[in-house]
């Protein structure tokens, strides 16, 4: 190895691992909401154990359907409890305009809350994934493979800008324990008056794929009851 070589060797086993971290790039962060243990009463009233509980938004619209002005859809912040046996959202929705004269459910004044009980992002539903969807009058409908009506209870309210939906989705695998993880995700479907639907709202993935893939939700955690 001539004099030259041998510089440039050691330069490079200096150099290199600096240039390697540079360019190591930090993954992005995962989305995730983090949901506290507690039990609300199903009533479309903001009791006690509510307020523990981090708020998302849910207002990122998805471009291909927007027929509105982005400022005029209508978004929503929601919040998450768990259980033993039931996860619990709490949505509060901003909508100007509340129709659920459309004959399709999903394009009424609705929130839709997406679930894959055991996170495997199949993009396909698997019997464990299901789409629950609760309309600004409190009616419930959803779809796919783990879809049952009698694991969903709701109760919704008008209020002076929208309207607020709280939700019970009776879990369908293992009792929930803290730390467990799950995949969701959460829509608000948008009627401007139009009889139609004119905007979508999500919390995570902006394409319209969320009811029939599973691959792209955001990760919600379970952590223990606040002090
Ligand atoms: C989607 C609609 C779809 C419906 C099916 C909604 O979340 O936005 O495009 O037809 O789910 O239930
Ligand atoms: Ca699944
Ligand atoms: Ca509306």
């Amino acid at each position: 190895m001539n004099r030259l070589t041998l510089l440039s060797a050691v330069c490079l086993a200096f150099v290199s691992p600096t240039v390697a971290q540079e360019d190591a790039k930090p993954k992005p962060q995962e989305p995730t909401i983090k949901a506290i243990q507690g039990t609300p009463e199903i009533d479309g009233k903001v009791d006690e154990a509510w307020k523990k509980a981090p708020r998302v938004n849910v207002n990122k619209p998805v471009e291909g359907l927007l027929a509105v002005d982005e400022d005029e859809m209508a978004t929503a912040t929601v919040r998450v409890l768990w259980d033993k046996d039931h996860l619990y959202a709490l949505w509060q929705v901003k909508d100007s305009n509340l129709s659920a004269d459309a004959s399709d459910s999903w394009a009424q004044d609705s929130v839709e809350f997406f679930l894959d009980e055991n996170q495997k992002r199949t993009t396909y539903y698997e019997s464990d994934d299901a789409q629950y969807r609760v309309n600004y009058k409190g009616e419930l409908s959803g779809q796919v493979a783990g879809f049952d009506e009698s694991n969903l209870k709701a109760a919704a309210r008008k209020t002076k800008t929208g309207y607020v939906v709280e939700m019970a989705i009776k879990i369908q695998g293992e009792p929930l324990t803290a730390g467990r993880k799950l995949g969701v995700e959460l829509q608000v479907n948008d009627d401007p008056g139009s009889g139609e639907r004119g905007a979508v709202a999500k919390w995570n993935h902006t394409d319209d794929d969320s009811w029939q893939d599973t691959s792209n939700f955001g990760t919600l955690v379970l952590q223990p009851a606040a002090e």
